[in-house]
């Protein structure tokens, strides 16, 4: 879910409808506002289905000005996306204000002491509990006799109570002028203004007014005020947190031109893998990575590496095995970190955990990671996120350079996560000089020279759109690789299902044979992403028996092969062209044709493809 808080001089609702729109990309469910009015009171607004539909109703029913209000998009988790279910949620007869991102696991027995102490709850969420907590605890101060309201104080004592991950943001028509949050495992940012103050899931929604920031830690209450920003743990003391400035402006989250985030975020890639690339190859065609914070001696001594991470970064994670295990010789494990987590994995000192995020603050990866720590393993993040949780958890931190990805669906996250994995198993060998030689400085050579190569790629991706309206009506297709285009044929059938809602399966091409190929049938689209003829060029001759076996069966073939790659020419109903890489480096290239490919037949059928039904971008629940 995405939250949205301001206490300021702007109109409170423009300040955090604008947010929202920007943070639309973390759930879409349902939207809602609360605004403190001139007359001390809330007025409170929401409505199920996409912001649109909210912003609809807020047009024929204006609500009060305002200049503190506090904003909430849904991704469902407790009770279907109704209006009810929406957020905020009240308690107080209306005096409180809440909204919610993750879940309060003790929430049913919470519930249930309100329900005998009188309170009705109207909504299924868990959320509803808070509201109606905080207006229990702000009548008891005013019961006690304390004149003014001391939100902060009430919202530590429901924090206290509470189990599970969450970031609270609420406000109350007695405490004028104030907003208050708290977070544990749940994302929340600050951003700081001149006489107004901003809260937020992520900094994309108050960037356009203003770029400094500040991460909060774990179970931590923050007050807002015009004039400040009053940080504490749960208990009340000071809590300790970190002020930065964002690097990249308003402009870097708008579509600029395009019609969707995709197409925008596709066409950026070049510029994301060189940003990501920058300053980490020096002069002499070596790595420096010294904003690692792994001593050299530690990463000496690493017998096991472990890559957990979900979705489209698990993808990632799946090549970086190849990467690392060809290069540096140390045994690679990859898994989704939804299940590595509760498997009892085997790890010690010597295993170094590699979590790949783009969000940094997916739950499933966090989790993943602390379960990690707590072995004594060392935990290095791939992340796309400053100021995110999972790289503030980790020992050490990895950032790629892909500037924000709003789109729900990841194309240049995905592309620069693969940069950075190939980085790191490079520097990994580099340090332990396991195959330090000639072919790994030839290696380096090629990966500065991807930005050029993913540009050449986009120059020549017509034809595939056209491929992609054309079979806007098939029921499946399946998604066929090798090696490192194993897991780009599994990416490509990800993004399939994602944006176009079709049946999608990506599999091992040598695995064909064993079960899948049951499923060919007559025109069936089989897209094969072919590994380079040249080095190893058995990995390639196989895949063309592949090709012939399914096409003999009735197979509509879609082909992606190096360019110079002659042999599959006989067998391709549809060819498309990628430059000559590396076999290891080749995803960097061959991931791009599949993003396009899914992004245009999705639009074909008419799907929204930045925010794909159900889906979200970043999931702060398990
Ligand atoms: C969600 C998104 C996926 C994404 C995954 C991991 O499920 O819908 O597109 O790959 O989370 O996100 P992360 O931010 O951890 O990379």
């Amino acid at each position: 879910c995405g939250i949205v808080g301001y206490v300021g001089e702007q109109p409170a609702l423009d300040v955090v409808l604008s947010g929202l729109r920007r943070l639309e990309y973390r759930g879409y469910d349902s939207a809602g506002v609360a605004v403190q009015t001139p007359e001390g009171g809330l007025a409170v607004a929401k409505k199920a289905g996409k912001l649109a539909n909210l912003e609809k109703m807020l047009a024929e029913q204006p609500l009060p000005e305002g200049t503190v209000g506090i904003g909430h998009t849904r991704w469902a988790t407790h009770g279907g996306p109704t209006d009810a279910n929406a957020h905020p949620h009240v308690g107080g007869a209306g005096k409180v204000a809440v909204v919610h991102n993750g879940i309060i696991e003790n929430f049913a027995r919470l519930r249930v002491d309100l329900a005998e102490r009188g309170h009705l709850l109207t909504s299924e969420t868990d959320t509803e509990v808070v509201a109606h907590l905080l207006a229990e605890a702000t009548d008891a101060q005013l019961a006690a006799g304390s004149g003014t309201l001391d939100l902060a104080e009430a919202m530590r004592g429901v924090c206290r109570k509470l189990d599970g991950a969450f970031t609270l943001v609420a406000t109350h028509a007695d405490a004028p002028g104030v907003v208050v949050a708290a977070r544990r495992n749940s994302p929340l940012v600050v951003g700081r203004g001149e006489g107004e103050n901003f809260l937020a899931s992520d900094v994309a929604a108050f960037i356009e007014h203003t770029r400094e920031a500040i991460e909060l830690g774990q179970d931590q209450v923050v007050e807002l005020t015009r004039e400040g920003v009053t940080v504490t743990d749960f208990h009340g003391n000071p809590g300790e947190y970190r002020e930065y400035h964002v690097d990249w402006d308003a402009s870097a989250a708008e579509k600029g031109g395009y019609d969707y985030f995709m197409l925008k975020e596709i066409a950026e890639q070049p510029k994301a893998v060189a940003d990501t690339l920058l300053g980490r190859i020096d002069a002499n065609g070596s790595l420096t990575l010294d904003e690692l914070r792994i001593d050299h001696s530690v990463l000496r001594e690493i017998d096991k590496v472990v890559i957990v991470a979900c979705g489209t970064a698990f993808h990632a994670g799946l090549i970086a095995k190849y990467a690392i295990e060809h290069w540096t010789r140390i045994p690679c494990e990859v898994e989704v970190a939804s299940e590595f987590r509760y498997r009892d994995p085997i790890l010690d000192q010597q295993t170094l955990v590699i979590a790949i995020s783009q969000s940094g603050e997916t739950m499933d990866t966090l989790m993943a990671l602390r379960h990690a720590r707590e072995q004594g393993a060392k935990v290095l993040a791939i992340c796309n996120t400053n100021g995110s949780t999972i790289p503030r958890e980790s020992d050490a931190v990895l950032y790629t350079h892909a500037g924000p990805e709003v789109a729900v669906a990841s194309t240049k996250a995905f592309l620069t996560q693969l940069v950075a994995c190939y980085l790191v198993a490079l520097y990994l060998g580099q340090v332990r000089g396991t195959k330090w030689g000639d072919e790994i400085f030839e290696v380096i050579r090629q990966l500065a020279d991807a930005p050029k190569q993913v540009e050449q790629v986009l120059t020549t991706m017509e034809p595939v759109r056209e491929l992609a309206r054309s079979l806007a009506d098939a029921k499946s297709v399946l998604f066929l690789g090798r090696h490192v285009g194993y897991p780009v044929a599994l990416e490509g059938a990800l993004k399939l299902k994602e944006l176009a809602y079709m049946h999608a399966e990506g599999f091992a091409a040598g695995e064909l044979k064993h079960g899948p190929i049951a499923l060919i049938e007559e025109g069936l689209p089989v897209v094969v992403v072919v590994p380079s003829p040249r080095g190893r060029s058995v990995l390639h001759d196989k895949i063309v028996s592949n090709i012939q076996e399914i096409r003999a069966r009735g197979a509509r073939t879609l082909v992606i092969a190096e360019e110079g790659d002659d042999a599959v020419v006989p067998y391709a109903d549809h060819l498309v062209r990628i430059p000559q890489t590396p076999t290891l480096l080749q995803p960097l290239v061959a991931t791009v044709p599949l993003q396009v490919f899914a992004c245009e037949l999705a639009t074909a059928k008419g799907h929204e493809v930045d925010q794909p039904r159900n889906l979200a971008k970043s999931v702060t629940v398990e």
